[in-house]
């Protein structure tokens, strides 16, 4: 599994450099945690934005799933805004176990 946050539009360099490992006959599954995936308004776009235009950088990637998670905004370590939803990340964690395990 690959994921990371957003800030000001851009995944987290660490995780892109991840998705340049050499994942051939392995199962991938890439997030994404932006304060707009848990924007219901927000969330297609986040989706689209962070998680499918990242990944069409890396065609060798195939994921089995992906998802576009909320996040919590901090500043001077003070929540500002939350729309982190832990239920939809260990519903999510539960279906990656199935896929993987297939
Ligand atoms: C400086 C900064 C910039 C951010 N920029 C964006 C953004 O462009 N779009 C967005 O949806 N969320 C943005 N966020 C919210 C983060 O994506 C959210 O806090 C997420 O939880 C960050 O991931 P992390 O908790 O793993 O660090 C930003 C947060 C910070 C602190």
């Amino acid at each position: 599994m690959v994921g990371g946050g957003v800030r000001a539009g851009k995944v987290y360099s660490k995780a892109l450099k991840c998705l340049e490992n050499d994942y051939s006959g392995k199962q991938v599954a890439f997030f994404t945690c932006s304060g707009q995936g848990g924007d219901p308004k927000g969330y297609a776009d986040a989706k689209a934005k962070f998680v499918e235009a990242t990944l069409s950088n890396y065609p060798k990637i195939s994921p089995v799933s992906t998802e576009a998670f909320g996040g919590k905004f901090k500043i001077l370590g003070k929540t500002v805004t939350d729309t982190f939803d832990i239920t939809k990340v260990e519903a999510w964690a539960l279906e990656l176990g199935k896929l993987f395990t297939q």
